[in-house]
């Protein structure tokens, strides 16, 4: 634990699903190239990203078009074998075994990893009480709640005993109280136990709650990379301030205008103008430009920025440049 050793590298990697050649094929993920070290990381991305495609790649479940990746220093296309025995899946549907109780269930997803039929049991007991199913242990599996089949579903990806897990959607359909849960679960398989994790979603919030690092996949490439708090701008920050979130009542147009001719760089969201905070004397810089522009300002907020934030800036950049560089139609 604590060291920064390369987890994952992906070189090239393209999934078409369908023939290349068909106008109804897929590109889920378009040579991305990207590497991933030790810790708790997330791919966070919109439904369609290419979030699960990639992972089920990772795993050899479903082949590459193209390119080449190493979980843990294994080649995906060659050492298969060795990379599901040390990674723990939990993934984003449930294959259920009908008529099967989660012991053997989860025994049995341990024997596929390559676990002993003896150990593979007795994992599944452990795994199955850490996750908080002890009691559900006999009952089967196609009777579960979403709750608990989320909790089925990461004991599964624990039972071998993995030093690395991939979590795909892992707080999808849980309400309030399973989801804080999951998050405390979660965050303590890889904060206290030291196992590395790479969680997959669209929900930023538990990425934030769980992860340290993110990687942005939108469209099946890779928008950004890095830290959260690089991300959020909070690492070179000494307040929480980052956006000025701005109410006005006048001429909404003339104001942007007076930001613009003062190079002030903004967006505007629910017709809140979002100000990012170039320097100290922001506030007084506003409220002039508000002045000469003769508009009121009703509510002045600093707000710092989430990486929802970030994530939004980036994806719309993504759809400005395809705009530009595809006048043909393309994707
Ligand atoms: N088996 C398949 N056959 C054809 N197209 C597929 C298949 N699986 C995924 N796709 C397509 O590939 C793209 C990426 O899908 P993927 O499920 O990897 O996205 P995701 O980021 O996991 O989305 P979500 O957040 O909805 O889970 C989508 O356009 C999807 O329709
Ligand atoms: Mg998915």
């Amino acid at each position: 634990m604590g060291s920064t050793q390369e987890v994952l590298f992906v070189d090239g990697i393209t999934k078409i699903f369908g023939n290349p050649k068909s106008e109804h094929s897929v590109l889920a993920l378009n040579e991305i190239s990207f590497s991933i070290n030790s810790g708790a990381n997330s791919i966070l991305g919109p439904n369609g990203a290419g979030k699960s495609t990639l992972l089920k790649v990772l795993l050899g479940y479903i082949g590459a078009t193209s390119g080449d990746a190493q979980v843990l220093g294994f080649d995906i296309f060659k050492e298969g074998k060795q990379i599901r025995e040390r990674v723990g899946y939990m993934p984003e549907h449930y294959t259920l075994i009908p008529g099967v109780n989660a012991v053997k269930q989860v025994s049995l997803l341990g024997r596929i990893a390559g676990l002993p039929k003896a150990e593979a049991m007795q994992r599944s007991h452990e795994t199955l009480q850490y996750v908080g199913l002890d009691e559900a242990r006999y009952r089967k599996v196609n009777e579960f709640s979403t709750g608990m089949l989320q909790r089925l579903k990461l004991a599964q990806a624990l039972v071998n005993d993995p030093v690395l897990i991939f979590l795909d959607e892992p707080t999808n359909g849980l309400d309030p109280k399973g989801r804080i849960d999951m998050i405390a679960l979660i965050r303590e398989i890889s904060k206290d136990h030291g196992i590395d994790i790479i969680v997959c979603s669209h929900l930023l919030p538990d990425i934030e709650a769980m992860c340290d690092y993110a990687t942005i996949l939108n469209r099946g490439e890779v928008v950004t990379q890095g830290s959260i708090s690089e991300l959020t701008g909070q690492e070179s920050l000494s307040q929480e301030q980052k956006v000025m979130n701005v109410r006005i009542k006048g001429n909404l147009e003339e104001f942007l205008i007076g930001l613009k001719e003062n190079g002030l760089q903004f967006r505007v969201e629910d017709k809140i103008v979002k100000v990012d905070f170039s320097d100290e004397h922001i506030n007084q810089k506003i409220i002039e430009i508000a002045y000469k522009t003769g508009v009121q300002i009703r509510t002045m907020i600093p707000r710092k920025v989430i990486l929802e934030d970030v994530f939004i800036h980036r994806i719309e950049d993504d759809v400005d440049n395809s705009n530009v560089s595809q006048p043909s139609g393309g994707k």
